[in-house]
């Protein structure tokens, strides 16, 4: 019988600091820890996550054994994310996960953060069959891709500016809602009109993105009205004007989608990141399987957003595989899935 396999993940890519148990490949314990000094300054501040990183993951890792139920000395192998990210905010987890390996004497793996969105599939019941096509939609990226086997991949389409969860972000920012704003538009959303205003939809050859273009145009639209006009406008029309800007973004983004399951002829999809809790994209997108005859996959809202336990779930993936990292592994802030 095979020792059983007692996996840390540690997620420190960017704002949220997190630990996560894995045993024998299922869920023990995850623990997310945010920080909410970001949202006055409208973005993520790189020093400010780093620092809170180093003060805040100790007790995060603590917490994610206790309520596994595990001790240190259990744990037979370490995940962390080694890239990409906020180069700081990616060290502090990748020194601390070496350390804590040299100190228990047990191996380390260090992961891509897009490889953990992907890998969050397969914390659910319900887990994809291989091949399968994933559309990853998060705060950094939005790409489509083909996944053959684990850490086998293709990307078939990326997006050529923005990322989805940016754009939401950024029209957010010109709306005057503050950051993350994403799971606000989806909120305000539910009551608006998405018929109230045509944003234009782009649409690339092949499986390419692009929402530059609608972002400007929010803003061309907002513009269009005088100071105290666009501030009235904007109070009455709030919903209204969400559910139009998220409808044009669910349009853009499923449009590639459809080709892709039509031109390859896998009706397997996932939709992982930040963006895939969206409630509208996930309604549409489950439409899109159905008409297709399909199969739609999406992790539990707690793991759509940064967490260390599809980080854990990438690295059991690896671990199988017989691959890990050795100590002279070194964060990578602008690290490529391929
Ligand atoms: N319900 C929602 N609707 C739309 N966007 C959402 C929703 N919930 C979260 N988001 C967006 O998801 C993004 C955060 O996702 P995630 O944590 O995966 O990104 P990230 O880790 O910063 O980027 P990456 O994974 O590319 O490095 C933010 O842009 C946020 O606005
Ligand atoms: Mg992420």
């Amino acid at each position: 019988m095979s020792k059983t396999s007692v996996l840390l993940g540690i997620e420190t890519s960017c704002d949220d600091t997190a630990a996560a148990v894995l045993v024998d490949g299922k869920l023990a314990s995850s623990v997310v820890s945010s920080q909410p000094q970001h949202v006055e300054f409208g973005g993520v501040v790189p020093e400010i996550a780093s620092r809170a990183h180093e003060k805040l993951l100790v007790s995060v890792v603590e917490s994610a054994l206790q309520k596994a139920g595990v001790k240190k000395n259990d744990l037979t192998g370490l995940v962390v994310t080694k890239g990409p990210g906020l180069i700081g905010s990616l060290m502090v987890g990748v020194s601390f996960t070496k350390a804590l390996s040299v100190g228990l004497c047990i191996p380390f793996i260090g992961v891509n953060h897009l490889e953990g969105h992907l890998a969050s599939l397969f914390l659910s019941e319900q887990t994809p069959p291989y091949p399968h096509l994933c559309l990853i939609v998060s705060g950094g990226h939005t790409q489509l891709m083909r996944i053959d086997a684990p850490g086998k991949f293709l990307i078939l389409g990326k997006t050529r500016d923005d990322a989805a969860g940016e754009a939401f972000d950024k029209v957010g920012k010109i709306m005057g809602l503050d950051y993350p704003a994403g799971p606000l538009i989806d909120k305000l959303s539910v009551s608006g009109n998405r018929a109230f205003h045509s944003f234009p939809r782009t649409r690339l050859k092949g499986y390419d993105y692009s929402f530059s273009g609608i972002k400007t145009s929010v803003l061309y639209y907002l513009n269009s009205f005088e100071e105290e006009e666009r501030l009235i406008h904007l109070q009455s029309s709030l919903p209204d004007l969400c559910a139009s800007f998220q409808e044009a973004v669910v349009d853009m983004l499923l449009s590639p989608v459809k080709k892709a399951v039509k031109d390859t002829g896998i009706r397997h999809v996932g939709l992982v990141g930040g963006v895939s809790a969206n409630s509208r994209l996930r309604k549409r997108m489950s439409g899109l399987m159905d008409a297709q005859h399909g199969q739609m996959y999406v992790p539990d809202m707690a793991y759509c957003m940064d967490n260390a336990a599809m980080i854990a779930m990438a690295g059991h993936l690896r671990l199988e595989l017989g691959e890990q990292s050795a100590l002279s592994e070194i964060a990578n802030p602008s690290l490529k899935l391929l």
